[in-house]
């Protein structure tokens, strides 16, 4: 069962952040200069982010998660993947990555029970990439999300974070992907998340009509989607186009997520910088029962909605929420 917030939600999704470190600098997550990471003392331990999952998975969850920073750069990640896998009541483990590590890792991590990949890459060219990411690391990714497939990842998602102007011109060239390959391909509105990035919003509506007239037939709505993004397919395609419009568009009445901070904290909205400590609360000995209670209260937290034009100033960069 599901545990149901204030608003009639079914929340069954937790996010887990196990790392604010990454290997990549993409603008739209990390502020420019330097990054102070979290210390190691600040960080959960695996085995305090398990009890939180067993906790949570008790309590009605039944998506995991694992999200970064990059996930793939906190050591021994494979063997959590594996632990978390023997939780019963888990119908999906999943991970989102930058795919720079996944030719290293995908087979392990297959064989640990991860059931799915999400791969962030935001355009096709090399030169570009080393722009966005501030890392020259185009060809592994490419391999990565090439071994991702051949481990039996499926369906891979391609995160495209779409910024006008810097990748507008690659759309139809993403949307190609489909064709050849049976990935869901996501166009990501941009999320200004702070007032010195450059607000390269460029919306999901118009990345339809790019698409719609790209000479492949107009794209055809599925059916199905268990979460933010709404799912559409040409017709002749193997894979399909998700959207996310983050910024556009409010699908905040589905949210069916709640997400757990690298640095313990659970924090029920993105956009919102409610969060609520639980790495205190086990580190002075609590119960079980008192996280469960806490868990539940966070959600009962969750507000109805929340935008981007609140201009709130966001306390934590998306590398120390996870996305
Ligand atoms: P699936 O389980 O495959 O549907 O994945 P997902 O969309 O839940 O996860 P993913 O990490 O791939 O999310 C992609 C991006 O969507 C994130 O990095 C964010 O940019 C955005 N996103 C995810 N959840 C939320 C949310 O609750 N609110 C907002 N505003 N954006 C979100
Ligand atoms: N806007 C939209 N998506 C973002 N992400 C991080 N920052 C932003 C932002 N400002 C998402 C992207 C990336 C994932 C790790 O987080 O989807 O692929
Ligand atoms: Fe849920 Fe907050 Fe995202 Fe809206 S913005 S979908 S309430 S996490």
């Amino acid at each position: 069962m599901a545990i149901i917030d204030a608003y009639g939600r079914h929340i069954q999704y937790l996010r887990v952040s196990v790392t604010d470190q990454c290997n990549f600098r993409c603008s739209y997550c990390m502020p420019a200069g330097n990054t102070t990471w979290f210390s190691e003392k600040e960080i959960l331990s695996y085995d305090e982010m398990l009890r939180m999952i067993r906790i949570a998975v008790k309590a009605g969850i039944t998506k995991i998660r694992i999200t970064g920073g990059e996930p793939l750069v906190r050591k021994d990640l494979v063997d959590f993947i594996a632990e978390i896998k023997k939780i019963p009541g888990i119908r999906d483990l999943s991970m989102t990555t930058n795919g720079s590590l996944l030719s290293q890792y995908a087979w392990q991590l297959k064989r640990a029970g991860l059931d799915r990949v999400n791969i962030s890459l935001d355009t096709l060219c090399e030169d570009r990439f080393a722009k966005i990411t501030g890392r020259n690391m185009f060809r592994q990714v490419l391999m990565g999300i090439e071994s991702a497939e051949q481990a039996g990842f499926a369906p891979i998602k391609l995160n495209v974070v779409v910024m006008d102007r810097i990748n507008t011109d690659e759309l139809v060239d993403f949307a190609r992907i489909s064709f050849e390959k049976p990935y869901e391909i996501r166009f990501i509105e941009y999320m200004q998340m702070n007032s010195d990035c450059k607000n390269l919003l460029f919306s999901a509506m118009g990345i339809k009509e790019i698409l719609n007239q790209a000479g492949w037939g107009n794209l055809i709505e599925q059916p199905y989607s268990d979460g933010p993004a709404s799912v559409f397919r040409f017709s002749k395609a193997q894979g399909s186009i998700g959207f996310i419009a983050a910024a556009t568009e409010h699908f905040c009445s589905q949210c069916n997520r709640i997400r757990l901070t690298a640095d313990g904290r659970l924090k029920p909205c993105l956009l919102s910088n409610a969060e609520f400590d639980i790495k205190k609360k086990m580190r002075t000995g609590t119960t079980d029962f008192d996280l469960e209670n806490q868990l539940r209260r966070s959600i009962w937290q969750k507000s109805a909605q929340y935008d981007l034009d609140r201009k709130e100033i966001y306390t934590r960069g998306m590398f120390q929420t996870g996305g």
